[in-house]
């Protein structure tokens, strides 16, 4: 018997190299030119265009290239069939090396020193160390949790929030709602790596920015977001940048994508 096809839809990015690999295996269809083409067993997708895998009678799974699936999901149209994501150490990696970049450089006045070095002033801040400084992880999976440990390594206090109860050493952690307002009032700096889910769209708004610790070491609370652009609400974080409630923001993501020209947070100086 014949192997079925391989559906391989991308946008975005040039599928080359997934194309190659799994040509090496299977036939590959680049678009389901046949509309319920009964050979096309597995998808592996990116962004797929909405309906081209409703009708797919032999489909017996979905491979998101990616951590996150909530592409997938966003065609309301999906078959019900296992989807698959991407666990990969290199993804943990690269991760993490964002987090712990931004958090360093929230940490020891980078934004600070930059408009000072701009303007020729010579002025220096108290350092403190990694151990003042609280730094909240929401979403304790497999970034999460990595990069919650090397923030732990490098000294900084380590909270953690996640929909059921974890136990990450050296972390304090948090669950549920019950959980959030202990969580973020104990949080100096946010670290947002959440999917995006019907639970989690916008919950980085006015109000959870709010509960933030501000009176701290820092000078002022700071959100990271390298979760999902959907995840938070722009406007409400641009109203907390400029009202005080947040001092700073590094930002991965936005709720649209790519960023438009005519949005305030390209050249927020308090956002990076
Ligand atoms: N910016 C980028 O380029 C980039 C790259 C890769 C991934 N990402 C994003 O990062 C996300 C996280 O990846 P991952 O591999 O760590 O995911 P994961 O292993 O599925 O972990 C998700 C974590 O979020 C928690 N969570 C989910 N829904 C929640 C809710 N309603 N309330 C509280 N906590 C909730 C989960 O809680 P439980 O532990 O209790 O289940 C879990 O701890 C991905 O979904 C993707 O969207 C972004």
């Amino acid at each position: 018997m014949s192997k079925g096809k391989v559906l391989l839809s991308v946008s975005g990015f040039n599928p080359q190299r997934w194309h190659e690999l799994l040509a090496a295996r299977r036939e590959v269809a680049l678009r389901p030119e046949i509309a319920a083409d009964p050979s096309i067993e597995y998808a592996v997708v990116w962004k797929q265009p909405p309906g081209i895998l409703t009708n797919l009678p032999n489909l017996k799974a979905i491979f998101s290239i990616g951590a996150g699936v909530d592409h997938i999901l966003a065609d309301t149209t999906v078959p019900d069939v296992p989807i698959v994501r991407v666990v990969d150490p290199n993804l943990s990696k690269h991760m993490t090396e964002y987090v712990v970049w931004r958090v360093m450089d929230h940490h020891r006045f980078g934004q600070m020193y930059r408009a000072q070095q701009k303007r020729k002033i010579w002025r220096e801040p108290v350092q403190r160390t990694a151990g003042d400084t609280s730094v909240g992880v929401m979403g304790l999976g497999n970034l999460g949790r990595d990069a919650a440990r090397a923030l732990l390594g490098l000294g900084f206090l380590v909270n953690g929030w996640s929909r059921s109860e974890r136990t990450v050493e050296g972390v304090a952690t948090f669950a549920g709602e019950a959980g959030l307002r202990a969580f973020l009032n104990q949080t100096d700096i946010l670290v947002v790596l959440l999917p995006l889910t019907a639970a989690t769209r916008g919950i980085v708004d006015y109000s959870l920015l709010k509960e933030l610790r501000r009176r701290n070491g820092l000078g002022g609370a700071v959100l990271i977001n390298a979760g999902r652009g959907r995840l938070q609400k722009d406007d409400d974080i641009l109203k907390a940048l400029e009202d005080g409630t947040l001092k700073e923001a590094s930002l991965d993501v936005f709720e649209v994508e790519p960023l438009p020209k005519t949005s305030p947070l390209w050249t927020h100086p308090r956002c990076s």
